[in-house]
């Protein structure tokens, strides 16, 4: 692929949709939404306004080095607190395929939809890429960005065009295109991070406490992973729970999964064999530095059969 001619056509498709029209996007410091801004504020200027929704669902100081990124770039981004409004769907909720529904509905009927409306844009762009379109189409999980492939057009339903300049790429394209665009490697590099987010690692319910959990949990994981080079690395919290003794007492624990896989495109994955120290020092750490957790596992399962994320 030419990146920089990829740039050139998505900066002259995007200006040519939008005109002098106005258009919105949110931002979640992943790759993808990266690139996007990018290429957006390349194409419309002040005429494009970016968001970054903390969502209640982002990894530790995620906001402010997001923040910091695109200052230090000259993109100005707006930090909206969406924390309540996402919490609040996802009460009681436990099923995964209804999980990702009430964070697509809060997005873009309520939280989302709101700023669009409120900002007058007619365009909202979105860094959906191949990978989710495909497994969206073939029913394998409902990507949260993925709308006129299920048939649903957004124009109708919530009055705003939706543009995809990514749709043609897999992640390793999009990184390329993210070092022509100028990105630094902090984010053409970074690992994948779903749009749900830690959503996608918890199973069963989503609330405040358990989200502190996972959260913790993943902080440990890209610490002690991250020199690995591995694709992807993570820490869900199942939904069961487990006798152990701490301080001589018994006490029936949280569950953590520790995941480091290896792929190039999300599409097949492969488990990296991690050393034993590893996954000691993580087991170590995780079982003592996060409250209520008592045991460490370390799933062996490629993609297929199992997926990447839980959820
Ligand atoms: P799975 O778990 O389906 O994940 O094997 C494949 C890749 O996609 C990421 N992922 C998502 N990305 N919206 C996204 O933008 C989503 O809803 C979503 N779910 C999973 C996942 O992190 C992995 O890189």
């Amino acid at each position: 692929m030419d990146a920089a001619k990829f740039i050139e056509d998505a900066v002259a498709e995007i200006r040519g949709e939008v005109g002098d029209g106005k258009a919105i996007n949110a931002l979640s410091g992943g790759v993808d939404s990266s690139v996007v801004t990018v290429l957006a504020h390349q194409a419309l200027g002040d005429r494009l306004r970016t968001l970054f929704l903390d969502n209640a669902l982002m990894r530790e100081g995620e906001p402010q080095r997001v923040a910091r990124i695109f200052a230090d770039m000259g993109i100005p981004v707006e930090l909206l607190d969406a924390r309540k409004e996402f919490l609040d769907a996802l009460a009681g909720v436990t099923d995964p395929e209804a999980k990702r529904q009430a964070i697509t509905s809060t997005f873009y009927e309520k939280v989302f939809g709101r700023e669009v409306k409120r900002s007058g844009a007619t365009f909202l762009l979105h860094g959906t890429i191949l990978t989710d379109i495909e497994e969206t189409v073939a029913g394998i999980k409902r990507q949260h960005n993925i709308l006129a492939q299920l048939g649903i057009d957004p124009e109708e339903a919530y009055g705003y065009k939706v543009l995809e300049p990514l749709r043609t790429l897999r992640k390793d394209g999009v990184r390329e295109v993210a070092r022509a665009a100028g990105l630094p490697g902090e984010i053409a590099e970074r690992v994948p991070f779903p749009g749900p987010a830690l959503a996608t690692r918890i199973v069963g319910e989503v609330n405040e406490q358990r989200l502190a959990t996972v959260r913790a949990a993943t902080a440990i994981v890209e610490e002690e992973l991250d020199d690995t080079g591995a694709f992807q690395y993570l820490a869900v919290l199942l939904a069961d729970r487990a006798t152990g003794i701490r301080d001589g007492r018994r006490e029936f624990g949280q569950i953590i999964v520790v995941r480091c896989i290896d792929s190039t495109d999300a599409r097949e994955a492969t488990v990296r064999e991690l050393p034993w120290e590893t996954l000691h020092r993580i087991t170590e750490r995780i079982t003592g530095e996060v409250p209520g957790v008592n045991r460490c596992l370390y799933d062996l399962t490629p993609k297929p059969p199992a997926t990447i994320e839980y959820v």
